[in-house]
């Protein structure tokens, strides 16, 4: 290897423990993440993931274990140069209150790297424009949404000609109809060659989509790595396993006899919970399940199961099957009290029948607004 060439490993991870009052959070993790590379982070909350990601960039100090960026070790980097090398979003995008987007965006260029003022707003002009915010450079942050307040962290992170970004939750503190907006900028930096990145995230979707890789961290460690699409459809290990099946979709099997519509209730929250859905439409949907399942699918079929889903899209899917005779509720007779509400509700009600199944797939429509039975 010629001594210019470069070292394939960007972010390389020995050994890493952490304690917090005596609680280990992160114990001897080994990771690397090559340059160029788009790594997903996922896992339970309490995994350890923001503690990982706040070790790198030495927000917090590791009490075992190296961290070598770039081939150095961080001890002995000035932690200002690791920054300007590594730009951070988090969930929370705290932009400057009193500062304008663009003044936030070339704050610390013009501080930190002595950027003229003159360059420093022509490339915030830029970056705004790249985050699809051209209109907004004298908005201050009260004046923007949470997604475009967290593009414009997104900028303003990149202002410093990074190397290395890295996102913890960036779209958790949003308004579900903002995910896709700032998912989308990710999405396009990923494109870009060149930008390492490693992301914190619960969308599993956009995790599966954008990633080259994928750790699934657990108990502190990164307990399963694998390209996404290892890690989504095939997971080798027990805990990644029980992950990526509660997290993609909730599948229930439900039988008259002894439906604990209860416990039903707090597992189909709880998922709506992990995938943002606005609480009234948790609330309704919940309502329109139960009259669903009572006027329905319950009478008619005694025993069913149903599963739901969120799509990269925002959309709810939702699937039934159950046993017996055909019966479509689209088209039979014995459907017509089901059959308007599927219409109002849903964008595409797709029945079929394999073997001695039926099988109906309703996908919500984006301005969900279930309207119960009765
Ligand atoms: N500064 C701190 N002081 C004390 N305990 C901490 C601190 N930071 C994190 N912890 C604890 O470390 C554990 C791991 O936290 P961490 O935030 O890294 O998890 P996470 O995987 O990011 O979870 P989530 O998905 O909920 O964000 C948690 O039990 C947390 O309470
Ligand atoms: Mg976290």
């Amino acid at each position: 290897m010629s001594p210019d060439a470069p070292i394939e490993a960007m972010i390389e991870v020995k050994g890493l423990t952490k304690t917090f009052n005596g609680v280990t959070v992160l114990r001897n993790l080994d990771a690397v993440i090559n340059r160029g590379e788009i790594v997903s982070i996922v896992g339970p909350s309490g995994a350890g993931k923001s503690t990982f990601l706040r070790c790198l960039n030495l927000l917090e100090t590791p009490d075992e274990g190296h961290i070598f960026v770039d081939g150095v070790d961080v001890d002995k980097m000035d932690v200002r140069k690791l920054r300007m090398k590594m730009g951070m979003v988090f969930q929370q995008f705290n932009l400057f209150p009193h500062l304008s987007a663009l003044e936030n965006i070339m704050l610390a260029p013009t501080k930190l790297l002595r950027m003229q003022k003159s360059q420093a707003s022509d490339e915030a002009y830029e970056l705004l424009d790249k985050v699809g915010l051209a209109g907004k450079a004298w908005a201050f942050p009260w004046e923007l949404s949470g997604g475009q307040q967290q593009r414009v962290a997104i900028a303003r992170a990149l202002a410093m000609h990074p190397e290395i970004m890295l996102f913890d939750e960036p779209t958790s503190a949003l308004d579900p109809t903002m995910v896709n907006e700032v998912l989308g900028v990710i999405r396009s930096l990923a494109d870009e060659a060149g930008m390492t990145m490693a992301i914190v995230t619960h969308e599993m979707r956009f995790a599966r989509e954008v990633s080259d890789r994928v750790f699934y961290m657990d108990q502190g460690v990164v307990y399963e790595e694998g390209d996404p699409e290892q890690i989504f459809e095939r997971p080798r290990r027990d805990r990644t396993r029980a992950f990526i099946r509660r997290v993609d979709t909730a599948r229930f099997e439900i039988d008259e006899d002894d439906f604990d519509f209860y416990s039903f209730n707090a597992q189909v929250e709880d998922f709506a919970m992990k995938h943002l859905l606005e609480p009234e439409l948790r609330q309704i949907m919940l309502l329109f399940l139960e009259e669903l399942f009572d006027t329905f699918f319950l009478p008619k079929f005694h025993k069913f199961t149903f599963a739901i889903g969120v799509t990269e899209r925002r959309e709810v899917e939702m699937r039934f099957v159950y046993p017996g005779r055909a019966l479509d509720p689209m088209t039979d007779e014995e459907g017509l009290l089901v059959r308007g509400i599927f219409e109002k509700n849903f964008s595409s009600v797709h029945y079929s029948r394999v073997g001695d199944e039926n099988i109906l797939d309703l996908v919500a429509r984006r301005d969900l607004k279930l309207t119960p039975l009765s």
